[in-house]
């Protein structure tokens, strides 16, 4: 009996040693991306991703760039995927609605919203989710909120007055948090979250860490799909117990599934749907089909809204902001063009004023490069047509990816790349250059960030009102707390999490 479990045990040891062995040969000498350059490691196995992404945390950018050194702008960085380092390219990998381009499931997961829009593969689903909200966030629908972001620009200035009264620290990535997630949560759900009221929001927000927290799993959900599965179905405290950061998020959810929920009984009760209401209103209105007004679907797709909407818009602001402290003569620049329409330092311009200032644009496209959006690898797959790189016929089904970070650093495209340059925007217009072609912190194509206007309109909007009313000086922050060493989803520095904190120099009287 005993020989008999020894034989069976060796048995399956030998079976699933012969099958590992079978499956190495396959993806190096038989899988459709054989032929495509790169180390056989990386093509035989996932591990060698997993090596660099979750042991190592969110170090495999760095192996991929020293990757292409090697094998030029098209590689095998795993089994299925192929990156390509090539600028040019970024618009075929994320191309318009007309060609199909589904989303690779394996980064659809990491979100942790797997019904909602990122984390929709299907591209026709996709497009449809998106009709139901596209409305919602188009250029007219945040042009008539601005007076609502003025508000709360002036509340975050109000904030700022009293910090240079008592000499405070402002944590500026929290400040600016706390007028994002204001915005969105006003904009969405018709109530602002009110962190601009709460003076404990200077020193933490909870939509912050649970996006950090969200983002210190991105990689391990991607290998790890059932743990996205485990936490839903967790009760929140015990989600509490095993990842603090993700209690937060969850505590949230569970707010909106309320909200979502009373929604939902509104709809069967016939009751007082209206088109331009929350984005509930608009994910149960009429024309959306029944399959689709569930209560997940609801709750994933507000949760999306307000970690999209707050992270990376108050990170673009403070990035720039981070430069304009740090570099005096480019805040007295952008003063002295503020000053053409902004009177005083407590006027008020509109977006569509701001839009149109050279220098100004400059610093929200620097902001934007530098802040990547996304530093993942958000890979596309065209699901039916092969993709066709210079010679490479890339076969369909291949999830194509090519990180922001690769086209924001581009040494050709944006000289000393790592170097915070308005002028050079400012360049590129006089000499009719399309470079804003190469800001991808939005992506490109079907799938571009839903939340454009709104971002740029709270990016131009802050930048312009703060920087005319105040100057500051930076505390305990350099470069090291805002430089991408570590990719998990977003960038993140070599110790902890973006921060920028400053003191109030002075506020500007004239
Ligand atoms: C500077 C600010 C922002 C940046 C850099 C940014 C960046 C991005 C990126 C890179 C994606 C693509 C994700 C993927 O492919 O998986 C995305 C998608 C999305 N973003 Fe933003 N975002 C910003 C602000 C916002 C705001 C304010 C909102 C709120 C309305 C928002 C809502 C969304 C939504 C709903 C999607 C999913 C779109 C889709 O799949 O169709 N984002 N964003």
């Amino acid at each position: 009996m005993e020989y008999l479990l020894l034989y069976a045990a060796l048995a399956a040891l030998a079976s699933s040693i012969l099958y590992s062995v079978h499956i190495v040969i396959y993806r190096l000498y038989a899988h459709p991306l054989a032929g495509f350059p790169g180390p056989k490691l990386a093509a035989a196995t996932f591990l060698y991703e997993f090596y660099y992404d979750v042991v190592k945390s969110g170090m495999y950018i760095w192996e991929i760039e020293r990757m292409h050194q090697q094998y030029g702008p098209i590689i095998r960085i795993s089994p299925q995927e192929l990156h390509i380092k090539d600028p040019y390219y970024y618009e075929e990998i994320h191309a318009p609605g007309s060609r199909k381009r589904a989303k690779d499931p394996k980064y659809a997961i990491a979100f942790g919203a797997p019904h909602s829009l990122v984390g929709t593969v299907d591209h026709d689903h996709h497009r449809l989710r998106r009709s139901f909200v596209a409305n919602y966030f188009s250029k007219r629908s945040v042009m008539d909120l601005t007076p609502m972001i003025n508000e709360k620009v002036d509340k975050l200035i109000a904030r700022f007055e009293d910090a240079y009264h008592q000499d405070t620290v402002l944590h500026l990535m929290l400040d600016f948090a706390a007028l994002t997630a204001d915005v969105i949560t006003y904009y969405s759900f018709g109530w602002s979250h009110g962190y601009l009221d709460d003076v404990n929001s200077s020193s933490s927000n909870d939509f912050v860490d649970a996006v950090n927290g969200l983002m210190s799993m991105f990689h391990i959900n991607r290998f790890f799909p059932i743990l996205i599965t485990i936490f839903r179905a967790a009760p929140p405290k015990m989600v509490g117990w095993l990842q603090p950061q993700m209690a937060d998020l969850f505590n949230f959810k569970a707010k909106l599934r309320q909200q979502a929920s009373e929604t939902l009984k509104k709809m069967e009760n016939h009751a007082d749907i209206k088109d331009q209401g929350s984005i509930f209103d608009a994910l149960v209105s009429p024309h959306v089909p029944p399959e689709e007004k569930t209560l997940d679907r609801l709750e994933d797709e507000s949760a999306l809204l307000l970690g999209a909407g707050t992270e990376t818009t108050a990170r673009a602001i403070s990035l720039s902001m981070f430069h304009l402290i740090n570099n005096r003569n480019m805040a007295i620049k952008l003063r002295a063009e503020l000053r053409t329409v902004l009177k005083t330092p407590t006027s008020k311009a509109s977006w569509t004023q701001l839009e149109k200032l050279p220098y100004l644009t400059g610093v929200v496209n620097e902001g934007l490069r530098l802040s990547h959006g996304m530093t993942a690898r958000l890979g596309r797959v065209s699901p039916n047509d092969p993709m066709l790189y210079k010679d490479w016929v890339i076969p369909a089904g291949t999830p194509v990816s090519q990180s922001n970070y690769f086209v924001h650093m581009d040494s050709t495209l944006f000289p000393e790349p790592e170097k915070f340059d308005p002028e050079r925007w400012v360049r590129a217009t006089e000499n009719g250059e399309y470079l804003s072609r190469f800001i991808v912190a939005f992506t490109k194509g079907s799938r571009q960030c839903l939340g454009m206007n709104l971002a740029y309109a709270e990016i131009y909007m802050s930048l312009a009102h703060i920087n005319r009313r105040f100057d500051f000086v930076l505390h305990e922050t350099t470069m090291d707390n805002i430089a991408v060493y570590r990719e998990l989803g977003i960038g993140y520095p070599k110790e902890g999490c973006f921060s920028i904190n400053a003191k109030v120099d002075a506020i500007i009287e004239k």
